[in-house]
């Protein structure tokens, strides 16, 4: 996939009514609907203040949660989730649409930025058109969810046509949606000139870098609970890196796969065959494969044990291999890190990252929030703003949301 792609600096916007995906997929307090974490209103402001110091009038856009918007729709998953069908008025679907409003963060918006944040009240409705057509250079506005519309998921040619036509160029800043292919993501791409802002601008590159052309020796570490999660990470990966590391809950599959006790612990028996795979195929490659030795239940895990952590030798065989790396990938945490308990590896892990010298790069998600809930987020070279976007980008996947953009 082409990474090298055209970006607000290579086009002119002076004057211009700019189109800006941003991912303001932020999370909310479930009772009060407070922003509980700004950081994504905050990576996007570098090309929001680029492309309004440059004259541009900005219209922002962007998702928030998954809302159904449809009723008939909704009422059928509401009722598959066991809800009482003679309950399920209008009125309760809408109160649910209004819950993901984009609103509050058009005012925290407003806040960081310290000017007006115009809000439309619809997507691509009288409002947003009204307001898109009165928007001045040097003006920002919001429109409202884009998944209120129903073709937005779809990627609706005709909502990317009605999006389009409110703006002359389209701008993707929205790193976290790339892997996306929906209307404000892509489907917009083909009717106005598409550059990426800069935040995408700068995932592409770092993490680009490291999968093409990386700083030998390139050390990649997986971990996370599930091996069907990873499965295409792990294949890419071992086509790229010197050293593979697995750890966290998928572990316990390559374990019982060799014949190991892995007690209760997680297992996804029907990958077992996947992993033995993996495990030639590193040989085959001369990739060094590293499994845990131990873990913090037991040397050998008693059959009714569940492992939740690397054991000490385990992080001590990790930490080693990371020494002297020029690159260092990590995506997924170690242990169950949320408990303090089981914290350890994944402590381990980040401050191996943070002290290695090396090009480090967290691939967003649960290795992120735990290399910022234990401090090291700051020694990190970079932290991808993506969860299921960086995952896939590792698997060498095509990005719509990328590959729809201008090539350099
Ligand atoms: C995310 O939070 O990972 C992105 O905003 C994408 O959201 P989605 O999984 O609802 O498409």
């Amino acid at each position: 996939m082409n990474y090298n792609k055209k970006t607000v600096y290579d086009i002119d916007v002076a004057g211009k009514k700019v189109l800006l995906r941003c991912d303001f997929n932020v999370p909310q307090d479930k009772a009060t609907g407070a922003i509980t974490s700004d950081k994504r209103i905050v990576a996007a402001l570098p090309t929001i203040r680029y492309l309004l110091g440059q004259g541009a009038a900005v219209i922002a856009c962007s998702h928030l949660g998954k809302p159904e918007p449809s009723f008939e729709k909704w009422v059928k998953k509401q009722t598959e989730k066991g809800k009482d069908p003679a309950e399920l008025t209008e009125e309760k679907w809408q109160k649910s649409l209004k819950k993901l409003t984009l609103a509050p963060v058009a005012e925290r918006l407003s806040e960081l930025l310290g000017k007006p944040v115009v809000f439309a009240h619809d997507v691509v409705g009288p409002d947003a058109k009204a307001k898109a057509a009165a928007l001045k250079g040097g003006e920002i506005m919001l429109l409202e969810n884009t998944r209120f519309e129903k073709g937005e998921t779809k990627n609706d040619p005709a909502l990317a046509k009605e999006l389009a036509s409110m703006a002359e160029v389209y701008v993707s800043d929205a790193f976290g949606s790339v892997h996306r292919a929906h209307a404000s993501t892509a489907g917009v791409a083909a009717y106005l000139p598409a550059v990426s802002g800069l935040l995408v601008a700068k995932e592409l590159e770092v993490m680009g870098k490291a999968l093409d052309d990386p700083k030998r020796p390139f050390v990649a570490v997986l971990g996370g609970a599930k091996v069907s999660d990873k499965i295409a990470v792990i294949n890419n990966l071992l086509e790229k890196a010197d050293t593979v590391i697995i750890g966290g809950g998928m572990a316990y599959t390559f374990a019982k796969a060799q014949g190991g006790e892995i007690g209760k612990s997680l297992l996804e028996e029907d990958k077992c065959a996947y992993a033995l795979e993996m495990i030639e195929k590193a040989k085959a490659k001369g990739v060094k494969l590293l499994l845990p030795v131990d873990t913090v239940a037991a040397k050998e895990i008693p059959a009714d044990m569940m492992g939740m952590d690397i054991g000490p030798k385990t992080i001590e065989l990790f930490c080693a291999a990371t020494r002297g790396a020029g690159t260092i990938v990590w995506n997924g945490p170690m242990g169950v890190f949320e408990f303090p308990a089981f914290a350890n590896g994944t402590k381990a892990m980040a401050k191996a990252l943070a002290e290695s010298g090396a090009v480090t790069i967290i691939g967003g998600g649960d290795s992120a929030a735990a290399a910022e809930q234990l401090g090291f987020a700051d020694k990190i070279t970079h932290i991808s703003t993506g969860g299921g976007a960086s995952l896939e980008f590792l698997e060498g996947k095509e990005l719509p949301g990328v590959a729809c953009l201008l090539d350099k």
